[in-house]
């Protein structure tokens, strides 16, 4: 009965101001044990400020379970209505302790090496498909035997290994990367189509090209972008590359698709798949990464120093460029709860990470109440490209990655990373 009564009133993945104000009460439930409330001793208004988060140390991947979920709901709903088939791309999101959740959405992965795609089959299982700018024998070697496509991202590559791919895995359906020359996508460094791009081939190697045992071809061409972005790509790629459609059997509208944000417009979305399948009889592919994972995760890290240089600075036991390399990348300013835009609350402070790096900072940020050591903060939307990029840079540890399931206010560590994962990583 008590425990009833904490599912309803306590919600700390979304509450988080519960979470940074009382940074120290105990987690009712941790590491997926339940602990007895009725023996716990605590009363009513204890408990509306206790958070399962609390003993996690620090800092700490946390993702969602049912924030996973709902966002596969999404996906599913787009497969479902439309028939197109859309594989998690194991670059932006692979951590495989949920690989069963999103197994019961997806049918399979995409890989763009051989230890993903080693993932892919091991972890994941169904489809392994694979792209890579360059793969070498050996690659094919390892790679032929766990997929279901293979995408090359050029002519020579192409005619380099076919023979191989077919002796190895005859099953093994070969693609092309085309570079329809178009994207919408504003920084160079994340644009496929920018001037002399290395990914993919432009309409004008096609020509003279024999294309049998080309059964599809892939284009990756969007970031973070809605399904307007979508159409007005696919006609380009109609426009170029139709006349070779007939003799394909799929083709791959690659990932950047938003299809889990808020405005996305799944809608808008379904209606080009639908219209696209309708004028060609192509097995259709998606294979985003990011919207898999889009805001189910949070980092949670602690304060471990603060000091002044002419304006306050905090040193964190996280780092920017260790990470959540993509702040310095893309580079963005992470939502951090319960603080705000420099100068918009009382208290403005610099956050800076744990590594040597000058540049390590993650910005401004303003606060109700000054930062002191001790204190919690929760980074938002650090699921996607934050495991699978981080480093050991100065030998920070890792952080720990766990899981939360809100229906049961189940906590569960997975992961702990200690000196070995430093030291495995060097000879
Ligand atoms: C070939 C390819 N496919 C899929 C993805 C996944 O993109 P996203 O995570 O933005 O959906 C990427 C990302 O770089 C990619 O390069």
């Amino acid at each position: 009965m008590p425990w009833i009564l904490i599912q309803l009133i306590v919600s700390p993945f979304d509450q988080a101001q519960y979470f940074f104000d009382f940074p120290h009460f105990s987690a009712c439930v941790f590491k997926g044990k339940l602990r007895n409330l009725e023996n716990s001793g605590y009363c009513l208004p204890t408990l509306k400020t206790m958070n399962p988060f609390s003993e996690l140390p620090t800092p700490c991947y946390v993702v969602d379970t049912q924030k996973l979920r709902q966002n596969l709901e999404i996906i599913r709903s787009v497969q479902d209505r439309t028939g197109a088939r859309i594989i998690l791309a194991l670059k932006g999101f692979a951590m495989f302790r949920v690989f069963p959740i999103i197994r019961e959405y997806l049918c399979g992965t995409t890989a763009s090496s051989v230890n993903e795609a080693k993932l892919g089959s091991y972890e994941f299982g169904g489809e392994v498909h694979a792209y890579a700018p360059a793969y070498s024998e050996k690659d094919i070697h390892q790679l032929s035997p766990l997929i279901k496509h293979i995408t090359f991202n050029s002519f020579s590559q192409f005619h380099r290994f076919k023979e191989q791919v077919s002796n190895i895995n005859p099953q093994v359906s070969m693609g092309l990367r085309i570079n329809p020359e178009y994207s919408e996508v504003a920084t160079e460094l994340y644009d496929p189509c920018r001037p002399c791009s290395r990914l993919g081939m432009t309409l004008q190697h096609f020509e003279g090209e024999a294309l049998d045992r080309i059964e599809g071809i892939h284009f990756h061409t969007m970031c973070e972008q809605n399904s307007d972005t979508l159409e007005r790509t696919l006609k380009v790629v109609e426009e170029k590359f139709s006349p070779y459609f007939e003799q394909l059997k799929w083709i791959n509208f690659g990932g950047g698709h938003h299809i889990t944000r808020p405005d996305y417009d799944v809608d808008r979305l379904c209606r080009a798949l639908d219209a696209f399948m309708q004028k060609y009889s192509l097995q259709v592919y998606m294979e985003p990464g990011e919207a898999i994972a889009l805001n189910t995760g949070i980092l949670i890290a602690s304060v471990m120093d603060v000091f002044e240089n002419d304006i306050p600075l905090a040193i964190l036991d996280t780092s920017a460029t260790a990470h959540m390399p993509d702040v310095l990348e893309m580079p963005y300013r992470p939502v951090i709860q319960g603080a705000g835009a420099p100068g918009s609350k009382a208290h403005t402070i610099r956050l800076g990470g744990l590594t040597c790096l000058a540049g390590d900072e993650i910005g401004d940020y303003a606060f109700d109440q000054p930062l002191k050591v001790g204190d919690r903060l929760v980074f938002e939307d650090m699921a996607h490209y934050t495991m699978v990029k981080n480093t050991t840079f100065n030998g920070v540890h890792l952080p720990s990655i766990a899981t939360y399931n809100p229906l049961t206010q189940t906590v569960e560590v997975v992961r702990e990373f200690g000196y070995e994962d430093y030291r495995s990583r060097l000879s």
